[in-house]
């Protein structure tokens, strides 16, 4: 995308027209490229310069540079470092990407000194953006998924206990939380909270998966970072055999991701989860969506959420930049622009709440099953329309 002409052709261009062509914004993209998590990071990329790609004409005269920086491992420490070279040195006006929650939490500092806005791809926790007015995000707060799945799970799926399991780091506490705080307010009771280590190695989830056959509840509501993580946690619950002990595997749709869905096998079979994009949606925008994917990555894997996270944040990017004209060096002005902003997403209708910077999205109680042709599929079992981060909602926690 880096659109900067030889001076000598920008010069030939000014004596032509008579007038400048406006400098490339420059955009500052923060995401795992390397590490056990790089797939997530390849995915929300993707989305993010497709939706350029084929919309860089909507921006006018303007143009954008996209300057990528590896998060590494979800530690925080490479991003902040990113964060503070691309903002001191590079000198960008825009930052997005921050697919993990210790990422975008190091960064937040930086960023709101500098006044720099972060449009967060997918870094989860509901309260990141409480961290900055200089935050929004485009994906998901855990809150989204876990608090209704809690309801969901006494009201609907008959579930009196659940365990809960959680990568130990922000957003999985944030999961716990919101699980519970919905499950017992529909009268569940949580028998366990199991801590199942952190996003920067895949763990054996032999034992904990383990102790949850053993203590027999209805439900086990898990929540693992997507990618190599979820894709060797359906593999192990499927090995414990929990769906043949009576307990219903339920989560976010992190637990399924739509690039490995086929190779989880039969372990996934009748998983529920909740969720905001499937690859199955029927919808216009997902339709032209998976096109464009396919045409102009051949031979990669399906897009997934995280994919349209990226997709959706630079779709926000672009129409901030186009309503300023191109002049997006006051991060005020760009926070403003960004607010109530509403897009068709693949995932449906989103918006971006103009009070708390957070999205606004339905969500989806969503079930794996067999196609005809023996591949797996996502079905939609019901829907909640416009769900709003509940964490902030309801002033829980960190939220209050
Ligand atoms: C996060 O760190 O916020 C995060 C990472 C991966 C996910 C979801 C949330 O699948």
């Amino acid at each position: 995308m880096r659109l900067l002409k030889p001076l000598a052709c920008a010069a030939f261009t000014l004596m032509l027209t008579g007038a400048a062509r406006a400098e490339a914004v420059k955009v500052g993209v923060v995401l795992p490229f390397s590490g056990v998590n790089a797939d997530i990071g390849n995915q929300i990329n993707d989305g993010l310069k497709l939706y350029l790609k084929l919309h860089e004409k909507d921006l006018g005269a303007a143009t954008i540079e996209l300057i990528d920086r590896d998060s590494g491992d979800p530690t925080g420490a490479a991003a902040k470092t990113a964060v503070t070279e691309l903002i001191t040195r590079d000198h960008v006006q825009l930052l997005t990407g921050f697919a993990f929650s210790p990422d975008a939490i190091a960064a937040a500092p930086v960023a709101n000194q500098a006044k720099v806005p972060m449009i967060v791809a997918n870094a989860a926790t509901s309260w990141i953006t409480n961290l900055s007015p200089f935050i929004t995000r485009t994906s998901f707060s855990m809150w989204h998924a876990a608090y209704p799945m809690g309801t969901y799970a006494a009201k609907d799926l008959g579930c009196r206990e659940a365990a809960v399991g959680y990568t130990d780091y922000p957003p999985g506490k944030d999961s716990l939380e919101a699980f519970k705080t919905g499950f017992e307010a529909a009268g569940g009771k949580i028998v366990d909270e199991i801590p199942m280590g952190n996003p920067v190695q895949v763990p054996d989830f032999t034992p904990f998966l383990q102790r949850v056959k053993d203590e027999k509840p209805q439900c086990f509501y898990v929540f693992v970072p997507s990618g190599n993580h979820a894709a060797a946690l359906m593999k192990t619950a499927g090995d414990v055999g929990l769906a043949q002990a009576g307990i219903k595997v339920i989560g976010p749709q992190d637990l399924i991701p739509d690039d490995h869905l086929q190779e989880m096998g039969d372990a996934a079979i009748g998983i529920i989860i909740m969720g905001n994009y499937a690859y199955d949606y029927e919808n216009p925008a997902n339709e032209a969506f998976k096109q464009a994917w396919h045409a102009a990555y051949v031979g990669k894997s399906r897009p997934n959420g995280f994919a349209v996270g990226g997709w959706d944040a630079m779709a926000a990017i672009v129409s901030a930049i186009r309503s300023l004209g191109g002049n997006v060096d006051d991060g005020e002005k760009v926070m403003a622009a960004l607010k109530g902003w509403t897009f068709d997403s693949p995932r449906g209708r989103i918006m971006l709440d103009p009070v708390t910077r957070d999205i606004i999205q339905d969500e989806h109680v969503e079930q794996v099953y067999k196609k005809s042709d023996g591949s797996l599929g996502v079905k939609v079992v019901s829907t909640i329309a416009a769900v709003k981060d509940g964490c902030k909602e309801l002033k829980v926690g960190r939220c209050k």
